[in-house]
């Protein structure tokens, strides 16, 4: 029997990886097939383009991110013990899209599954994840958030079709005795008396699929925007301050805020509340979109990418979605 070591350990993240596809879908694009406008898009929401993906289902993302996480750190498939996939757009109910890219990438010593938190799936996926090295079973565990959103978006709806994208990232975790280094604390929740507001309703269990089920739409996203807009500023922000106040950081000690990309006014009123500048906050969302479960997995790679992030910075990954689901994670980055 394999024995557990039983040394305190924290989880950090020791590399980043990333995949988005070729294909631009610009503001400019929308105007032609609904009535819409840039400039609505632009100051609404703040996105200028969304990615998407034309060949491929979710795995094709998440499988890309890994290749890049494995080019970039070095990891051989094989030393990858578990994977887990954030994500509302699995290729399929099952097998586990985490099955298709651990079939992909040859990781036949990994376990894995998919994990279902909408918007806030990659930080439930992480503090998951973190529970796995913290317990010393797992030494390499590989978290990734993926969503092929344009497969469940509905290209006739003004209100939902000009906010999502398509992407994946994924980072690796590894267990360091350092404490200052790694996950600090999360403070995670759900609400499932939100689901009227933000829901996919056709396809599963209740609505299997039928003529009448795609008459109606129900494979589609709906969202109440103004409903979700509201709780999400509050749950956003009450979470990211509680996480500063339960953690004593003030705002100077907060290198970055990484916030869920759903909609610049959010991602500034959070950023009001923690009483943080706005080169304290990542933000991609101008070239991205909402992509779910990507998106701040995404603000990571690309902020490493840049060398803006430093080992030592102190960072709070926040995130409000379906569900409802919300959080914050606060964690010590430990790349150089
Ligand atoms: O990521 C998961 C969690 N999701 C979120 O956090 C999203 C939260 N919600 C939002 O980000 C915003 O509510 C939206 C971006 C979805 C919508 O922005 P809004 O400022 O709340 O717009 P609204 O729904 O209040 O609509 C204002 C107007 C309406 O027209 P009327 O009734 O005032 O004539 C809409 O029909 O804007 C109209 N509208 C549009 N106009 C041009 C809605 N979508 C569009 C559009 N282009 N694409």
């Amino acid at each position: 029997m394999r024995k557990r070591e039983r040394k305190i350990v924290n989880a950090q993240i020791t590399g980043v990886g990333k995949y988005i596809p070729e294909k631009i879908l610009d503001n400019k694009y929308f105007e032609k097939i609904v009535d819409t406008s840039d400039e609505w898009i632009r100051t609404r929401t703040g996105i200028r383009e969304r990615h998407v993906l034309e060949e491929g289902g979710t795995s094709t993302l998440a499988t890309r991110a890994v290749e890049n996480l494995m080019e970039q750190t070095g990891l051989k498939p094989e030393e990858i013990e578990v994977i887990i996939v954030a994500t509302v757009s699995p290729d399929m109910f099952f097998p586990a899209t985490a099955c298709l890219v651990q079939d992909n990438i040859g990781a036949k010593n990994a376990w894995g599954f998919d994990l279902s938190g909408a918007c806030s799936g990659f930080l439930f996926a992480l503090q998951t994840g973190a529970n796995l090295i913290e317990s010393g079973q797992y030494k390499k565990v590989v978290v990734v958030g993926a969503d092929k959103m344009s497969s469940i978006v509905d290209y006739t709806d003004r209100t939902t079709c000009v906010i999502f994208g398509d992407g994946g990232a994924a980072v690796l975790l590894e267990p360091t005795e350092d404490l200052e280094y790694g996950v600090q604390d999360s403070i995670l929740h759900c609400d499932g008396s939100g689901k009227e507001a933000l829901h996919m309703l056709g396809g599963g269990s209740l609505n299997p699929a039928s003529h009448e089920t795609v008459d109606k739409k129900m494979h589609y996203i709906y969202q109440d925007g103004q409903k979700v807009f509201k709780v999400a500023v509050k749950g956003m922000a009450d979470v990211s301050v509680e996480i500063m106040k339960r953690n004593n950081l003030k705002s100077e000690d907060i290198a970055y805020l990484v916030p869920h990309q759903a909609n610049l006014r959010i991602i500034d009123a959070t950023a009001r509340r923690m009483g943080i500048s706005k080169d304290q906050v990542i933000i991609n969302i101008d070239k991205y979109g909402n992509t779910t479960a990507a998106t701040i997995p995404l603000c990571l790679a690309d902020y490493y990418e840049e060398k803006k992030i430093q080992r030592g910075d102190k960072l709070v990954l926040s995130a409000f979605g379906a569900g409802f689901t919300w959080g914050a994670i606060y964690l010590t980055w430990s790349i150089d």
